[in-house]
């Protein structure tokens, strides 16, 4: 795990006490969380010791999310989202907190079956907030935080622990110092399963400004790529997106791209590949208007508003 997501998780910490302070007014509980908070702060810039622990509310957090994703979401499906909750308690309680492999979410994701029209899959690494804008703008992708069991577990964190009926709420491993981490095992499964439903045209979107833009230790490298079935997917449609202001260190044709696409089509899947996507740039060009690279995208807009209003 980086340490950017250790800080992620820290933040999450912080943000959940503020908002808990917030509501309560007694005097005792802010000086108590005053207190946690103070030593929040001092364990999260070392990262020393242990990780923190189990999000707090989690139960409230995953049936709130499931009852809104089957209520608002996708209305369509039916779910027992209590019977989904018991089911994910039962496989990571009890257990020591490194001992929970994909095989004991089973019976979680027997509850939880789902499937989805194809030319819709939308996979990616390292493109997080890229991701988020273009499936918003392109509706009709779907990611694994689309599917229930993204949307339910997105951002938290658990683990139980040995002998206790209850999550550990004050620390959990860290994904690499366990093989059977809980947090990693329902991710790697939830991917799995998203991959293998994957049909017709799939979108592949990689960070072309990092090397190894295709990792194989990543989700999408070690799990998602090898569930991807060649008789049911048409085309893999691999898209490379560099930071406007680079580093633009691999491509279509240079670095681990190369390796992707050779397994591919070792495999038998039909490709395309681009790195000059106009949708994804203009995207971007969004977030930073003024970067360099976006003048000639901005001022055509300009040209064909002129042409449109003349
Ligand atoms: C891990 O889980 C398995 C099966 O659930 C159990 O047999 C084993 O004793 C557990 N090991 C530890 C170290 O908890
Ligand atoms: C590529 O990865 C870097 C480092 O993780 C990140 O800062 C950047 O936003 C990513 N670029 C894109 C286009 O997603
Ligand atoms: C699938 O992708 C191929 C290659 O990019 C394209 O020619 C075809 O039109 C796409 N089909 C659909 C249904 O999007």
């Amino acid at each position: 795990m980086s340490t950017l997501a250790s800080l992620l998780r820290c933040n999450e910490v912080v943000q959940g006490l503020t908002i808990m302070s917030s509501l309560k007014t007694s005097a005792s509980f802010v000086m108590t969380s005053v207190t946690v908070w103070f030593i929040v702060l001092l364990l999260c810039p070392g990262q020393l010791g242990a990780q923190l622990g189990t999000t707090p509310n989690i139960k409230h957090i995953v049936l709130g999310r499931c009852y809104n994703y089957i209520t608002l979401v996708n209305p369509a499906f039916r779910y027992d989202c209590d019977a989904i909750w018991n089911q994910f308690e039962e496989a990571v309680v009890r257990q020591s907190s490194c001992n929970v492999t994909v095989q004991d979410y089973h019976h979680m994701f027997k509850a939880m079956p789902q499937t989805w029209p194809c030319d819709r899959f939308l996979f990616w690494s390292k493109t997080r907030t890229l991701m988020h804008s273009y499936a918003a703008v392109v509706r009709h992708f779907w990611t694994l935080e689309d599917t229930l069991v993204g949307y339910m577990f997105n951002d938290l964190i658990w683990c139980g622990q040995e002998g206790n009926s209850g999550f550990d709420f004050s620390s959990c491993p860290e994904w690499s110092t366990c093989r059977n981490h809980p947090v990693y095992s329902l991710w790697r499964q939830a991917s799995q399963n998203f991959a293998e439903m994957a049909c017709g045209n799939i979108t592949v979107l990689l960070n072309g400004s990092i090397v190894n833009a295709f990792n194989r230790k990543s989700m999408f490298g070690s799990v998602e790529l090898d569930g991807l079935n060649p008789l049911r997917v048409d085309y893999v449609n691999i898209k490379v997106v560099a930071n406007l202001d680079g580093p633009f260190i691999e491509s279509c044709s240079q670095g681990s791209i190369v390796d992707l696409i050779e397994i591919l089509q070792s495999r038998g899947f039909r490709w395309t590949c681009t790195d000059t996507d106009q949708m994804l740039m203009i995207l971007q060009c969004i977030q930073s208007p003024l970067q360099p690279s976006c003048q000639t995208c901005a001022d055509s807009l300009l040209h064909r508003r002129s042409l449109t209003f003349n």
